[in-house]
């Protein structure tokens, strides 16, 4: 190949600037030229008014700078049109009008499924995993995960300190889509008390009841780590627990927040429980050691598949080792939760009894 292309998709994950940037001076390296795409598969369907916007040629120079940086400056979206083949087939076409042969994809899923799509018509793509969430079942981390979970531990720590001269406990959601990873590390790394995640069915009444018993047991406070999708794994009758509390009677029980978790909580333990939701701040930032080694290795090999004429493959890692599986299968054998380490976490915060 002589010409390939990269673009970041989906949701920015700090070492995605990294993974470009191996990318670029991977393929410089080897000869080849790359273009890189704006605001994911969006610019390869050019669909701003001047196609500078769309794309740009990538040297080594528009990379420097760059691997300390967190977002990615080929900016990302989401494209939900590149669900369709008509959009799929046009960008193929619009990848051959610039003489490229391959094309790199820096993203989660939906930005697999895209680059999946590409491959089957005949486009070469190699997918690198850049999200935070860590949610692809094939590789042991995903770029940003551990950018990630050092943000949380830092924010935690300082609520900590505030919850404990309060003697107060804290809920605090943590993004991950479905996947509760970032909110089982994280617990772990801050001394957690409790956590709630979407691959382990958890009951209101039942964490009330641990945080009266960490109260009865001198705690002066209580994080609460509380993935953003653990709702779906609640086996509380929430409208029941509502009726029967006057104090909960306004909580609509279809648009459920943080706060009015913390709010159940509190009135089923009688213990003050605040709620803070991390959101973006857990998304921003200069990557992590490790995010900016994963990514640089990922990038790297990613083009040296290219270079091989292969395709329809994400890279990633296993046992520490560089791996790359077809496309098509990289979600077999679903992201499973870590029983060992949801146990560790009960043992270290002393709540198990
Ligand atoms: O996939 C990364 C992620 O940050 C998830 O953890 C979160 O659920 C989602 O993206 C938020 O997406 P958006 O920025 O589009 O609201």
């Amino acid at each position: 190949m002589k010409r390939i292309g990269v673009l970041t998709s989906g949701g920015d994950a700090p070492g995605m600037n990294a993974a470009i940037r191996a990318v670029v001076r991977t393929a410089i390296q080897n000869e080849m030229s790359v273009v890189g795409f704006k605001r994911g598969y969006n610019g390869v369907l050019m669909r701003s008014k001047d196609e500078r916007d769309d794309f740009e040629m990538l040297t080594a120079r528009s990379v420097s700078d760059k691997i300390h940086r967190g977002g990615t400056f080929l900016m990302t979206a989401r494209c939900l049109d590149f669900m369709e083949e008509k959009y799929q087939k046009q960008a193929v076409s619009n990848l051959r009008m610039l003489g490229i042969e391959g094309l790199v994809c820096i993203g989660g899923d939906g930005t697999y499924k895209g680059a999946l799509a590409l491959n089957n018509l005949g486009m070469p793509t190699i997918g690198v995993p850049g999200t935070i969430d860590n949610d692809l079942a094939y590789t042991d981390y995903t770029i940003g995960f551990d950018t990630a979970l050092n943000t949380a531990c830092e924010c935690i720590n300082r609520i900590r300190e505030t919850s404990d001269s309060h003697e107060r406990a804290s809920l605090i959601t943590v993004m991950g889509r479905n996947c509760g990873d970032i909110a089982t590390h994280t617990a772990l790394a801050c001394g957690a008390e409790l956590f709630m995640i979407p691959e382990l069915p958890w009951s209101l009444e039942d964490i009330a009841e641990r945080v009266k018993w960490g109260v009865m047991r001198g705690k002066r406070s209580m994080i609460i780590v509380f993935a953003e999708g653990a709702l779906s794994s609640l086996t509380s009758d929430i409208a029941k627990i509502c009726a029967d509390n006057p104090k909960l009677n306004e909580i609509s029980v279809h648009h459920i927040t943080s706060s009015q978790i913390a709010q159940i909580i509190e009135e089923l333990s009688g213990h003050e429980t605040r709620a803070t939701v991390l959101g973006y701040i857990q998304r921003g930032g200069s990557p992590s050691a490790r995010d900016r080694i994963l990514a640089s290795r990922l990038g790297a090999h990613a083009v040296n598949l290219l270079k091989q004429d292969k395709g329809g493959l994400a890279v990633g890692v296993h046992n520490e080792s560089v791996i790359d599986v077809p496309l098509a299968n990289v979600q077999d054998g679903a992201h499973v939760a870590d029983l060992e380490l949801e146990k560790l976490i009960n043992v270290m915060a002393v709540m198990t009894h």
